[in-house]
C-alpha cells in the first residue's frame, strides 16, 4: 500500500467497541454455565465466558475424555468452579438443567444439541456453521422461537470492531453503488497424504462421535479438528470459512437470501483421504448484486494482496473487508486516498468472542434478540449449504427463503434434509 495514501480511522473503531461493551454483571448470581464440545473452539469460548464473571461453569461434557481432561484443566486455571464431567449431552442436559449451554461440537451435532439445549431451558451459544444440512437448521430456529430461548451463532465477525465500522462504511454509500461481491479464502495447499483408518485412541467414544452422521471407521485426520473437510460430518472449506464471509455480504445487503444459487467445484490437486472440495466457485444471484464464493486449497499467496475475506465492488471503488489485515478501501480515482483501518482482535487466534458473548449476556437480561440470533446464522449458513447443495446436484437451483425450499424442484428439496443413523432423529420442522 502506499503509505502517503494511507489513512488510517481508529475513531469510528472505538466507536463500534463501545457498542458491545460488557453490560453490568447480574446481582448475586451467576449462570450456570456448561460446555459441550469441549476441544479447540469451545475452550476459546469458555475462557471469554469465565473471564466475563458471570459464569459458573457446572459441567464440560465431550466423547473424547483427552479432550475433556485439557478443558477441565485449563478451566481450573480461570475459576474455581469445579465442573462435572459428562460424555453423553442428554444426561448432562437432566442432571444439571444449565442456565447458558456453550455448543462447539463439530458441526453434525450443532443441531440435536441445540434443539435438546433449549427444549431443557437453556440459552445457547452455537458455533458455525449452525447445520449440516438446511431442515436441521430451520428445527433450530423454530425451537429456540419455541421455547423462548437466545440462542447466539458464533459468528463474532459481526461484533469485531473493524468490521463494524466497514460496514458503516459501506452502508453511507461512501464506496458507491455496490454491483458485485466477492467472498473468498484462498489458502496454500497441496495434494496432502493419505493417512490410514486406525482404532480410536482410548478414551474416545467414536460411535457417539459420529452420531447422527454415517459411522465412518475413526481416521486421525477428522479428529479432532479434521472434520471441516469431511463432507459426511462438515462442508469443507465453504460450510467452514465460507459463512463467516458469506454472512458479511447478508449483513450489508437489504436481502434476506439469494434467488439462485450456482456451483462448481472439483478436487483438482487434493490426493489425500479428506472428502471435501479443494476448489469451488459458487454465483449467488440477488436481485441488487451479484455475488462469487471462492476458494482454492493451493496457490495462496500474495499474489492477489489480500487471501481472504470480501470484496465490495462499487461505483466509487473497491472496498476489501479482512480479517488480520483489517479493512481497505480503493478509490476508483486514483486521485483518492485509500482508507485502511486496522482490526483490533484477541488472542487467542485472533477474534472477537469476548465481544459477541457480552452481546449474549446482555440479551439474555434484556430478552432482545442477540447480534448473532439463530435465524441470521440460519441464512448465512444457508449460503454455505446451497453452494453445496447446488455441487452436489451439478446444476443451479432456486430459493425461497420465505418457505425455505427449492420452489417445484423435488430432487432438490431431498438434500434439504439427510437421513440420520439410527437411533437419532432428524429434527423436526
Ligand atoms: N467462530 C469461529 O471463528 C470458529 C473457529 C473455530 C471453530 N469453530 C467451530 O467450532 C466447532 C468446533 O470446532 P473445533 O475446531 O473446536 O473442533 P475440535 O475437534 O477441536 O473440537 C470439537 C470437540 O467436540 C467433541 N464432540 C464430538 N461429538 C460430541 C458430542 N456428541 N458431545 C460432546 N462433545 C462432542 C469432540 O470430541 C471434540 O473434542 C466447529 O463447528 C467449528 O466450525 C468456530
Amino acid at each position: 500500500m502506499d503509505r502517503r495514501n494511507f489513512i488510517k480511522s481508529t475513531a469510528c473503531a472505538s466507536l463500534a467497541y463501545s457498542a458491545f461493551a460488557i453490560p453490568a454483571p447480574r446481582q448475586n448470581k451467576k449462570y450456570t454455565t456448561a460446555l459441550i464440545g469441549s476441544g479447540w473452539w469451545g475452550g476459546n469460548i469458555l475462557q471469554f465466558a469465565l473471564e466475563a464473571g458471570e459464569s459458573r461453569l457446572v459441567a464440560v461434557c465431550d466423547v473424547d475424555q483427552n479432550q475433556l481432561d485439557t478443558a477441565i484443566a485449563n478451566a481450573g486455571k480461570l475459576s474455581s468452579d469445579r465442573p462435572k464431567r459428562y460424555t453423553d449431552y442428554r444426561e448432562l442436559l437432566a442432571q444439571e438443567k444449565p442456565e447458558i449451554v456453550i455448543v462447539a461440537t463439530p458441526d453434525h451435532w450443532h443441531p440435536l444439541i441445540t434443539v435438546a439445549a433449549v427444549e431443557a431451558g437453556a440459552h445457547v451459544y452455537v458455533e458455525k456453521p449452525i447445520s449440516h444440512t438446511i431442515n436441521e437448521g430451520k428445527a433450530m430456529v423454530k425451537a429456540a422461537r419455541q421455547h423462548d430461548r437466545i440462542v447466539q451463532v458464533g459468528t463474532h465477525r459481526r461484533v469485531s470492531p473493524h468490521n463494524m465500522s466497514g460496514m458503516e462504511f459501506l452502508k453511507s454509500g461512501k464506496a458507491g453503488k455496490i454491483g458485485m461481491v466477492r467472498a473468498f479464502v484462498h489458502y496454500p495447499g497441496g495434494p496432502g497424504e493419505t493417512v490410514p483408518n486406525s482404532e480410536p485412541p482410548a478414551g474416545l467414544d467414536w460411535d457417539m462421535w459420529c452420531g447422527p452422521a454415517p459411522l465412518v471407521p475413526y481416521n486421525e485426520k477428522i479428529h479432532p479438528k479434521g472434520f471441516r473437510q469431511f463432507l459426511d460430518f462438515a462442508n469443507g472449506q465453504i460450510g467452514d470459512w465460507g459463512i463467516h464471509w458469506l454472512d458479511q455480504i447478508l449483513w450489508w445487503t437489504e436481502e434476506k437470501a439469494p434467488r439462485s444459487v450456482h456451483s462448481v467445484a472439483a478436487r483438482h490437486i487434493k490426493e489425500d483421504n479428506t472428502t471435501a472440495p479443494d476448489t469451488q466457485v459458487v454465483n449467488y444471484e440477488f436481485e441488487d448484486f451479484t455475488a462469487v464464493w471462492e476458494h482454492r486449497q493451493f496457490a495462496g499467496n500474495e499474489a492477489e494482496k489480500h487471501n481472504i475475506g470480501c470484496y465490495f465492488y462499487g461505483t466509487e471503488g473497491t472496498f476489501h473487508m479482512g480479517w488480520l489485515d483489517g479493512w481497505t478501501f480503493y478509490p476508483s480515482n486514483k486521485d483518492k486516498q485509500i482508507i485502511h483501518e486496522e482490526p483490533q482482535l484477541h488472542e487467542p487466534d485472533q477474534q472477537n468472542i469476548r465481544e459477541l458473548w457480552a452481546n449474549f449476556l446482555s440479551s439474555i437480561k434484556t430478552g432482545k434478540k442477540p447480534v448473532c440470533d439463530i435465524e441470521i446464522g440460519y441464512h448465512s449458513t444457508n449460503m454455505s449449504l446451497l453452494g453445496m447443495l447446488s455441487h452436489k446436484l451439478g446444476r443451479s437451483v432456486r430459493w425461497d427463503w420465505e418457505k425455505g425450499e427449492i420452489p417445484n424442484d423435488p430432487e432438490a428439496n431431498k438434500l434439504l434434509t439427510r437421513a440420520y443413523r439410527s437411533p437419532w432423529d432428524y429434527p423436526i420442522v
